[in-house]
């Protein structure tokens, strides 16, 4: 049988899945593999099944060996993946794409009514045990209603979050792609009280949110991120904050991962959580279960489902 190396823990339905197909091999550790471990795991491996915190690159599949057909990231995104280097080795690359676009949605709109509500900061002030009273001037945020949603990265995701913004009232534009509402990133900038940044981790997106953009943006505006942490330069948007270029950031990804710019974590005009954008129990099996049919097709000869071309 085949070996199958699985770099985390993965939910039951996809183990069970992968076993019809090899024998199946889950990292026992409860963290992120070093790349010397990762290096070792895969050894002798047909598929590695990997996180979006594991370096999936050429040194990995030589350290697999000839016999490494396929690489399945339990991830949309990719940026952790080097697909023209596996692809040079023969190595089927593959991600989970579809599945946790709702669930992505949901919790970029989650901290986007977290940030302009301030329900971080009533939630902390609670917690504190600080004595307070129903007013008309307390804690008050911001409305959403004919207030503009600017999408950066008008994919699946993108596309679902501008409807669940239609449905708050909200006015949407984008950038990155021609059509209803398309106009340039500096427009996006300039004219949107909420920016919402849903475009992949590029050479081209790293620091795409900058000390320029953030000065470019409304005083008045928020910041959500919901894809790649170093889609935004982190010590800039701090900067920003403490400048009050804006008005707020939401943050669910971190440009180094799984630290957050210290500067950030002081302050109540931020919100934060732990990378959770796919994180439902449906959304995380759907994606593992999605990984393991990759594999399973890959090693039986037929082509993989949701294959990312080099
Ligand atoms: C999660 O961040 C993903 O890319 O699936
Ligand atoms: C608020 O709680 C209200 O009743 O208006």
């Amino acid at each position: 049988m085949p070996k199958i190396a699985v770099t985390r823990w993965i939910p039951d339905e996809a183990v069970k899945v992968l076993a019809e197909a090899g024998d199946v091999a889950v990292s026992p550790a409860d963290r992120p593999l070093t790349t010397a471990e990762l290096h070792e795991f895969a050894a002798g491996a047909s598929a590695v099944v990997g996180m979006l915190h594991d370096r999936l690159d050429g040194a990995l599949a030589d350290a697999a060996g000839p016999g490494l057909k396929v690489v399945a990231n339990v991830a949309v995104g990719y940026d952790n993946v080097d697909v023209p280097a596996l692809a040079e080795r023969g190595v089927v690359v593959t991600n989970t794409p579809g599945v946790l676009t709702d669930a992505t949605a949901d919790l970029a709109f989650g901290l986007l009514l977290a940030i302009t509500r301030r329900l971080g900061e009533g939630e902390r002030l609670l917690r504190s045990r600080t004595p307070w009273s129903f007013h008309l001037g307390f804690l008050l945020g911001s409305g959403l209603q004919g207030k503009t949603l600017g999408i950066v990265g008008l994919g699946e995701i993108g596309r679902a979050v501008a409807k669940r913004a239609e449905a708050f009232g909200m006015s949407i534009i984008h950038s990155g792609r021609s059509g209803r509402g398309s106009v340039s990133f500096q427009e996006l900038l300039e004219r949107s009280d909420v920016v919402s940044l849903h475009c992949p981790l590029t050479p081209e997106t790293r620091h795409l949110i900058d000390a320029a953009a953030l000065r470019a943006m409304k005083p008045g505006a928020y910041l959500v991120n919901t894809t790649r942490g170093p889609v935004v330069d982190e010590a800039a948007l701090a900067d920003a904050l403490e400048a009050g270029e804006i008005a707020g950031a939401a943050l669910d990804v971190f440009e180094h991962e799984p630290d957050v710019e210290p500067r950030l974590l002081g302050r109540d005009d931020v919100v934060l959580s732990p990378h959770l954008g796919s994180a439902t129990v449906e959304t995380r099996t759907a994606m593992a279960v999605l990984a393991a049919r990759n594999v399973a097709a890959v090693l039986a000869g037929r082509p993989p489902l949701t294959e990312v071309k080099p």
